[in-house]
């Protein structure tokens, strides 16, 4: 299939290319850099620097292209943000995906998977969470990813719009060459600020030690990018335009703050300090998804279920890039501040590798 993929020289993004391309689909990468990297991008797909919001851009490209399905990660991602900045998220979130959607429609593009996220749930009621439990997001961040949703469900109904929803909590690791993983800046995952606080040898805090769970900390959800990666192309393989479908991507039993630790402690064979502090508020106990749904449903199995596994991913990554892509962000930004002309920079930006 030939598929757009927005977002796609992002953190999990430019993994779901990776995994397109291996399973044999052509890519069509479509990024702004706002937070993405050039060098995250793999070669063997086409890279458009623009933005989501750019109807006319879009509908060329898809036609340009042929694209047959999109892929849809291009979004802001940093919660406390969404709370200073709310109209960001709803403009950036919200806004540019139904302008996305809207030159989908243009071309008669049916197929859409979206990555969504288990913010939409808020504080659920009960954990495992299911498909099905309560939507009630508790920041604009959800928000915004609940309004692309329900946006969906109704291209769906108008339109025949077929989408997935794949909703997700933390997603960790690199890919197993350590070639591509995690570079965000700011950072606020928690595995690569304790791995960075093993390699400098700072402190990590722990919010909250008397939670009701085996070790009084936190637990939480964590997958693999590669497992998410592939449980991103089976959903596109198995959509059918009309149809919309949600799940859920979890890792079942969740990981405790000091399981974390731990692990990254054995890993990378560092002692790492820990600062214990009060509880945050709005933290619940457990937030662990249910993936029983698309395990049954399209046979998503986690090749990489095991902490260490995901830590020694991303330890690998950090170690082998302990500046990130950062010089080649500087390089686009260069060429992005260089650009003299509008004309100039719609001919350079279009790069295509491997077309
Ligand atoms: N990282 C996680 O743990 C996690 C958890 C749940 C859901 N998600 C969702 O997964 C998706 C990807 O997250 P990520 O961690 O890879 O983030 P990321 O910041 O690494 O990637 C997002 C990419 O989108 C690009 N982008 C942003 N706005 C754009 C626009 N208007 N047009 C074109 N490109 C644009 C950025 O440049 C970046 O490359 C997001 O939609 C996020 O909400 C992430």
């Amino acid at each position: 299939m030939k598929v757009l993929v927005t977002g796609g020289a992002g953190y999990i993004g430019s993994h779901a290319v990776r995994e397109l391309l291996d399973s044999g689909h052509q890519v069509v990468v479509l990024d702004n850099l706002s937070k993405g990297h050039e060098e995250a991008i793999d070669k063997r797909a086409a890279f458009v620097l623009a933005s989501t919001e750019d109807v006319d851009l879009i509908v060329n490209k898809i036609k340009l292209h042929g694209i047959e399905a999109v892929m849809h990660f291009a979004a802001d991602i940093e919660v406390g943000e969404s709370v200073t900045d709310p109209f960001k998220y709803y403009q950036n979130n919200f806004s540019n995906a139904v302008s996305l959607l809207e030159a989908l429609n243009i071309c008669g593009v049916k197929k859409f998977v979206f990555s969504s996220t288990a913010a939409v749930y808020g504080n659920p009621e009960r954990t495992p969470i299911l498909e099905s439990d309560l939507r009630n997001p508790i920041n604009p961040y959800g928000r915004s990813k609940m309004m692309v949703e329900m946006a969906l469900e109704d291209a769906c109904k108008a339109y025949g719009m077929g989408y997935t929803i794949l909703r997700y909590f933390n997603v960790a690791g690199a890919s197993p060459d350590a070639t591509i993983g995690e570079d965000h800046q700011p950072e606020s995952h928690l595995i690569p600020k304790i791995l960075m606080a093993a390699r400098e040898g700072t402190a990590v805090k722990i919010f909250g030690t008397d939670y009701p769970t085996s070790d009084g900390t936190c637990v939480r959800d964590y997958v693999h990018v590669m497992d998410l990666a592939r449980a991103h192309v089976l959903a596109l393989e198995n959509l059918s335009p009309g149809k919309g479908e949600v799940f859920n991507l979890g890792s079942e039993s969740g990981f405790s703050v000091r399981e974390v630790i731990s692990a990254c402690e054995r890993v990378t064979g560092r002692k790492i300090t820990v600062e214990e502090g009060p509880r945050r508020a709005g933290d619940p106990a457990t937030l662990v998804a249910s993936s029983k749904k698309i395990r049954e449903q399209l046979g998503w199995e986690r090749k990489y279920p095991d902490m260490e596994t995901i830590v020694a991913h991303a330890w690998n990554w950090h170690t082998s890039h302990p500046e990130g892509y950062v010089k080649e962000t500087e390089k686009s930004h260069f060429i992005l501040t260089e650009m003299a002309s509008e004309e100039y920079r719609m001919a350079e930006t279009y790069r295509y590798f491997g077309e």
